[in-house]
């Protein structure tokens, strides 16, 4: 049985390096069918999200290769097959995301639709009204979503929620519409940012991302180019509850502390020593953590791909937290995993209510899904006896080598494939 142990061991100390940022680099290559040609991409993580981004495109006609450790060559051909087949989107539901690319292209698209997942229904409905605001009609059919757009063209799209998928989408289709589209409550990740940054080397014209307003002049023509993805922030995040668990002192290389604003506010706020250094990011976490109350929110708040890690935190910090999730609604599915732990903690609707305790109690313990899975990797450093993540593939999926790079840091955390 493929696993991950864990058993207690001293403070952490040393370096790790945080790769590139797994929700831009797919991103970024769903954005390559918007031009043929040779793209090299730089920093890309090697995690299983990816392959499967691969293989998607590769289903289209792009040839994908790894040209390096972290480097990826796509050449995109001049005519592509504008179909996400249902086993790779039924894999990993961002596959949406050459959808709004793949109608700017190639005026149609048929994309399997992704289902639910561990988190609760994952609609599409504001992806589709965005697109159909630039002029795709959509029509679902066999588990599939079919589209077509003759011409897009530019308009405002005022979005319900800042969504960073559907903003991502309309954003790529919009990139190559005519006249200027406008995105309000766009969603502001720094992935988007980057996103943008590359459209813009493409020849793009994209103002605004990273904000709530997004403009786009469309343009006829764009040109594959080269790119180097932003770090991870969200493996970043991973080594800092890691510290704030195991205590010790640590320099995460590669991490942007300015995409991390809110993050490093509230691990301060708990009592963990944060700051930005050349290259990176510095931690020190001595003594207990204080409870803090938490609420997701889209960036710049706490998102919700850090919440596992603080329910991990909080469960062995001094005093009660209460963590409020406002984007997932199934996103608790985890906690009991953490409560066969030994964790104090009680779930109402969106809210867990933490009561920390001294230590948790190693124990076997499932990971559901890529956030959670990590979670639980770090709770077991603030565990006694073993503790042994099974399904580790999800961890895989976002992260790479989780276990070797905490291993690098000090921590008695092992691989095992069977
Ligand atoms: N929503 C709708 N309709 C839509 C789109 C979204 O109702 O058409 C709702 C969702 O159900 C959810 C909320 O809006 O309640 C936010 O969803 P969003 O679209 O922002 O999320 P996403 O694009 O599907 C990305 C990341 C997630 C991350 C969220 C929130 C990627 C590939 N995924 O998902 O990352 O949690 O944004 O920040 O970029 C992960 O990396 O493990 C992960 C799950």
């Amino acid at each position: 049985m493929d696993r991950i142990v864990v058993r207690p061991g001293p403070p952490l100390a040393g370096t790790v390096q945080v790769g590139g940022a797994k929700n831009a680099c797919l991103k970024v290559m769903a954005a390559s069918l918007l031009a043929p040609g040779r793209y090299v991409l730089d920093n890309v993580p090697r995690i299983i999200d990816v392959e499967t981004m691969s293989d998607v495109l590769v289903a289209m006609g792009v040839d994908v290769r790894r040209s390096g450790p972290h480097q990826l060559t796509l050449d995109v051909p001049e005519e592509l097959t504008p179909e996400a087949p249902y086993e790779l989107v039924e894999r990993m539901r961002a596959s949406i995301i050459v959808l709004g690319p793949l109608l700017a292209s190639c005026g149609v698209a048929r994309v399997a639709l992704p289902g639910g997942d561990d988190f609760g229904p994952r609609p599409i409905d504001m992806h589709l009204r965005g697109l159909e605001a630039l002029g795709a009609s959509f029509e679902a059919a066999h588990g599939y979503i079919e589209g077509r757009a003759e011409q897009l063209t530019g308009t405002r799209i005022l979005l319900e929620f800042p969504s960073v998928g559907a903003t991502e989408n309309i954003l790529m289709a919009a990139v190559r519409a005519k006249g200027v589209t406008v995105i309000d409550n766009a969603a502001r990740e720094p992935e988007i940012a980057d996103l943008a940054a590359f459209l813009d080397r493409m020849g793009a014209r994209v103002t605004g991302a990273g904000t709530s307003t997004i403009h786009v002049e469309g343009v006829e023509e764009l040109a594959s180019v080269d790119h180097t993805l932003v770090p991870d922030r969200v493996e970043a995040a991973t080594f800092l509850a890691a510290v704030g668990l195991a205590r010790g002192e640590i320099f995460i290389e590669g991490a942007r502390a300015d995409h991390m604003d809110m993050l490093v506010q509230k691990l301060g706020e708990m009592g963990m020593r944060i700051s930005p250094a050349s290259g990176g990011l510095w931690a020190y976490s001595r003594g207990r953590l204080r409870a803090v109350d938490v609420a997701t929110l889209p960036y710049p708040g706490i998102a919700t791909d850090y919440k596992p890690l603080f329910v991990a935190l909080l469960s062995v910090a001094d005093g009660v937290g209460i963590v409020t999730e406002n984007l997932f609604a199934g996103r608790f599915r985890y906690v009991d995993e953490l409560t066969r732990m030994g964790a104090d903690i009680r779930t109402e609707g969106n809210h867990a209510v933490v009561r920390g305790i001294d230590r948790l109690s190693g124990a076997p313990v499932r990971a559901p899904d890529i956030r959670a899975g990590a979670a639980l990797v770090v709770a077991g450093l603030a565990a006694d006896g073993e503790t042994v993540v099974t399904d580790p593939q999800h961890v895989d999926r976002g992260y790479e080598n989780l276990a070797g790079k905490l291993s690098s840091l000090g921590a008695d955390v092992s691989r095992f494939n069977d």
